[in-house]
């Protein structure tokens, strides 16, 4: 099965989780750049209001989800929500993703994120699964082997 890994990631978590899953799965990797700067304490508080008020944003990506069978888009979880690079990539792109697997990363309150993801891919998702960053070994380890199951049925 084809498969890709999209992922955005401000600090580094789900980019590792998104290299780690590619890699057990032979998948290829598209990470989504936020052209808007969320670095520093500016950043991080743009950040929070942003992924609240349910914005949009301007991306770049360089893969074309529907090349694949099956697409991994993994997000950090912001004020309970995704971001609003995943969210951009989702709106533009749900028509050319046949079979959807959700992944965030948070610190321990995933809010809505994942049914998030759902309501704007349209769909639900074959395997969808949060992440908490203090299990992160666990996490990686768990959603491995629940794709590899996915996959292989
Ligand atoms: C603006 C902002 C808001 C956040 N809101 C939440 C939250 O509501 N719940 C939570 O558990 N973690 C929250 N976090 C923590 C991140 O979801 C968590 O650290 C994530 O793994 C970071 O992923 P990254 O390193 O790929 O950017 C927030 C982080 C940021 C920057």
């Amino acid at each position: 099965m084809k498969t890709l890994v999209v992922f955005y990631s401000r600090s580094g978590t789900t980019k590792r989780v998104a290299e780690e899953l590619a890699k057990a799965l032979n998948a290829d990797v598209d990470e989504v750049i936020d052209k808007k700067s969320r670095r520093g304490i500016i950043g991080f508080l743009r950040a929070g209001y942003d992924a609240t008020r349910g914005k949009t944003t301007e991306i770049e990506f360089t893969k074309d989800p529907s090349k694949y069978d099956l697409v991994i888009v993994g997000t950090p979880v912001w004020n309970g929500r995704i971001t609003p690079a995943i969210k951009t990539y989702l709106l533009r792109n749900r028509e050319r993703i046949k079979g959807a697997v959700f992944f965030a990363t948070c610190a321990g309150r995933a809010g809505k994120c994942l049914e998030q993801m759902e309501e704007l891919y349209g769909d639900k998702a074959l395997l969808k699964k949060t992440i908490v960053k203090k299990e992160l070994e666990k996490g990686i380890r768990e959603l491995k082997e629940e794709l590899k199951a996915l996959i292989t049925t």
